[in-house]
């Protein structure tokens, strides 16, 4: 299958190593071969229909900072766009910074992905969290598949678990913490006492910062994540503005000590009931929900089985990566591609 990837930082270089890494398992244990035909950042491109080698781009996106100084496929003469409506590819896989003013540029890329009949793979939560459902439609329209697994909880498939895992049991509510970098955080000062401010730098050499980390301190980054699991697991039609959000940049030490002296920690919690809230909660010690460092957290409320409790890794480019890589396989069975 041929993949054309939108965005080359913390995911889209993780996801294309992933792809160096374990190119002959994706071969030997689905029958799959996986080509990436074209590369887009913020600068340029590398495009090559054949395949491009992944190593060269690597290196070439590692020393000039840009994939359009590629000596041999690299350019900066088309725009993303062109790409996708004018070069053949099966799925675009959209990895580029999340927007939740206007969707841009993922808006624009997935539209033309679904006009040129090309499946998508998102970890953008942008487009998603201001109109999921006009988008699914579209998709469904043209009876393409729109898999964005890697848009909530990272690694961990927090939406196919519920979509296919527990799809009989009714899931009446949700909770969970759903921002590795408030995590990684609110931990750092819980346990090692660390400044807010040099807990923030930290996440953000661990990159797992959003591009702008007042997404992510402002609980905007977890009401995304909680408009698309409304949408896609509860069929609520919402987007980001009907998430109550507070975040966490007037926590102070104080509280986070108070808290812990009484068996307690602060943390960012997302829920869906009959509101639908992103909030800094006390939560106890000893809650399964009380996860710590980069972990993500998911509580299923069902009516037939109880609570179902879901932690993996939520952040970081190649944990977000092997999401990304989940997906395409998911798509290459639905069309055929793979093998069992
Ligand atoms: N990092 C995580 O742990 C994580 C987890 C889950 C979901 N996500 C989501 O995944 C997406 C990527 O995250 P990231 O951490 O990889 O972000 P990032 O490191 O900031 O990378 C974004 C990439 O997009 C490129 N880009 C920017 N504008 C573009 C445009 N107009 N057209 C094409 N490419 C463009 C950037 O180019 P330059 O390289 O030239 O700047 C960069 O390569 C975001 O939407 C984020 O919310 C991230």
């Amino acid at each position: 299958m041929k993949l054309i990837v939108l965005g080359f930082g913390n995911v889209g270089q993780g996801f294309v190593e992933l792809l160096l890494e374990k190119k002959h398992e994706i071969n030997r244990n689905f029958g799959l071969r996986l080509d990436v035909v074209a590369v887009v950042d913020s600068k340029g491109y590398a495009l090559f229909e054949r395949g491009l080698n992944l190593s060269e781009l690597l290196y070439a996106k590692r020393r000039y900072g840009t994939v359009a100084k590629h000596e041999k496929w690299g350019s900066d003469e088309l725009d993303a766009i062109e790409i996708i409506e004018d070069f053949d590819a099966d799925i675009l896989v959209d990895m580029t910074p999340t927007n939740i003013i206007d969707g841009e540029p993922g808006m624009s890329y997935l539209k033309s992905a679904f006009s040129t009949n090309k499946h998508v793979v998102s970890t953008n939560k942008g487009p998603f969290a201001l109109d999921y459902k006009g988008l699914i439609t579209e998709a469904r329209q043209k009876e393409l598949n729109l898999k964005i697994s890697g848009t909530v909880g990272g690694a961990t498939p927090m939406i196919d678990f519920a979509k296919k895992c527990i799809i009989a049991n009714n899931i009446l509510g949700i909770e969970g913490i759903l921002n590795g970098t408030t995590n990684h955080i609110l931990t750092k000062m819980h346990i090692e006492g660390q400044r807010f401010e040099d807990a923030l730098v930290d996440a953000q050499k661990m990159g797992i910062a959003e591009a702008d980390p007042s997404y992510d301190i402002e609980g905007i980054d977890a009401a995304c994540k909680l408009t698309i699991l409304a949408n896609s697991i509860m069929n609520r039609y919402v987007t980001i503005h009907d998430v109550e959000t507070r975040g966490i940049g007037d926590i102070t030490p104080a509280q986070i000590i108070d808290a812990k002296n009484r068996g307690m920690a602060i943390k960012l919690i997302c829920a869906i009931g009959e509101k639908i809230s992103v909030k800094p909660m006390e939560v106890p010690l000893n809650s399964p929900l009380c996860v710590h460092g980069t972990l993500n957290v998911i509580k299923y409320s069902t009516e037939l089985a109880g609570d179902f409790f879901l932690i993996g890794a939520g952040a970081g480019g190649k944990e977000t990566a092997t999401a990304v890589l989940r997906d395409i396989i998911d798509i290459a069975y639905k069309i055929g591609e793979a093998k069992a």
